[in-house]
């Protein structure tokens, strides 16, 4: 292994795929990708894990194809989470500092973010993040950061992203046990981890939001003034259109799909001639007016659900640098368009960028969350540590102590 090389691991649990990505960061914190891989996820509903036993399968055999790729085995990773309960909550909070002029330092900013969540979070919910976006200290506000200022009277303004706990219990279970075998550093919701790898910063700064188009949900995240300002899970995705024209079609979920990714569009109302699907010596003929009528009504649901999330943030409308699509879902031909008129706020479509690596394969919209997660990753002190090392075969694992599973592992990254 290349003295002191750091490796960062993103894993997306998807309903529909679990992606992974690795990336080697470099001295200078560039990122190279330097392993992915991809498997059909099982036993996630909703972006939410509904069996604890068949995950981790498939998390096993997507990492190894990332490990043969990079040489490097996956000992920790941080982790997507996604569903309907992930939440933001605008918190406040103040604490006295002591004596005038005293000089505010990290204690007083661990005990002020604990004021602003005491009581505000219920005990059923894990706090994944606090956000500030505002100090005011001694009255004086629009501070972003306070530590060596002077004062005695400190004041918070965040935004708390929390999920439900067993939730969060239930996807490290599906890491943290003898298949998987990979330590969680972080649980990050899917549409800010998709925010990292494709928004800039001056995106951030002047206002735009974030729409993780999944298979059957639609995760969404704002940002103004640099900072998260909300997160939350449509619990809709794009299996529902598929299902929905398998429903309406009378036809088998396949030529659904396929009629979905050949044929679909978010222009609607032009005429256009029948849809015809080809099985062997089989074919199949679809209305082209009553597939767009069913594409439609579900897009309508999804997009107005997003709607609903950017009215509840508070920006329905007004986002100067409007809403970047990823996700697979995102990849319907021509959904760009079709939001701009349910939004009304610019749109436009996004995938990964400013990495370096292997492949073009992860600079795709449906890679966003993963390469998102790596980079996150990428700024844990464990990584540093060492937790993503050299791969070594099961016997020289065995000849070194080191396999023994996740226990382990831990110690390892704690050496
Ligand atoms: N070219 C395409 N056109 C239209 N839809 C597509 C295309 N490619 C993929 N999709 C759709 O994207 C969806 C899968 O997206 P993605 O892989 O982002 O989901 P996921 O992360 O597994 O799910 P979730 O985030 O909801 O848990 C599927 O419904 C698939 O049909
Ligand atoms: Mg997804």
């Amino acid at each position: 292994m290349e003295e002191n090389a750091r490796y960062a691991v993103g894993i997306d649990i998807g309903t529909n795929t679990v992606r992974a990505v690795m990336g080697k960061i470099g001295k200078d914190g560039s990122i190279s990708v330097v392993g992915y891989g991809e498997s059909v996820s099982e036993g996630i509903r909703r972006g939410r894990v509904k069996e604890l036993s068949v995950p981790p399968k498939a998390i096993d055999a997507c990492l190894k194809t990332v490990e043969s790729m990079s040489g490097i085995n996956v000992g920790a990773a941080t982790v997507s989470i996604n569903g309907s309960h992930i939440a933001s909550t605008k918190v406040d909070g103040m604490i006295a500092v002591g004596v005038a002029d005293h000089e505010i330092n990290e204690d007083d900013l661990m005990r002020i973010e604990d004021t602003a969540i005491a009581g505000k979070i219920p005990a059923n919910r894990e706090t994944l993040a606090l956000v500030p976006y505002e100090y005011i200290l001694d009255g004086q506000g629009g501070i972003r950061e306070p530590l060596g200022m002077h004062g005695a009277r400190l004041e918070i303004r965040a935004n708390v992203i929390s999920a439900l706990a067993p939730d969060c219990d239930n996807m490290r279970k599906i890491f943290e046990n003898d298949v998987a075998q990979v330590k969680v550093h972080f649980l990050e919701p899917t549409a800010t981890a998709a925010a990292r790898a494709v928004l800039t910063s001056r995106q951030m700064e002047n206002g735009v939001g974030i729409v993780d188009m999944g298979g059957s949900t639609t995760g969404v995240a704002i940002y103004d003034e640099g900072e998260l300002q909300f997160v939350g899970v449509v619990p809709i995705g794009s299996n529902d259109v598929t299902n929905d024209l398998a429903t309406v079609l009378k036809t088998i979920p396949e030529i659904a799909e396929e009629i979905k990714v050949r044929f679909a569009s978010g222009r609607f109302g032009e005429p256009g001639k029948d849809i015809v699907i080809k099985r062997g010596r089989d074919e199949y003929t679809f209305s082209r007016k009553e597939v767009d009528d069913v594409v439609e009504a579900r897009l309508e649901e999804i997009f107005e659900g997003v709607r609903k999330m950017l009215k509840i943030a508070g920006y329905d409308k007004r986002l100067p640098e409007g809403l970047v699509l990823v996700g697979g879902g995102s990849k319907l031909r021509d959904i760009d368009v079709y939001a701009r008129d349910q939004v009304e706020l610019a749109v436009r479509l996004g995938k990964p960028e400013g990495i370096l690596g292997v492949s073009e394969e992860v600079m795709k919209p449906e890679y966003a969350t993963a390469v998102g997660l790596m980079m996150i990753d990428g700024m844990t002190a464990e990584v540093r540590r060492g937790a993503n090392e050299e791969k070594k075969t099961k016997a020289a694992k065995k000849k070194n102590g080191e396999g023994g599973g996740f226990v382990a592992r831990i110690l390892k990254i704690f050496k």
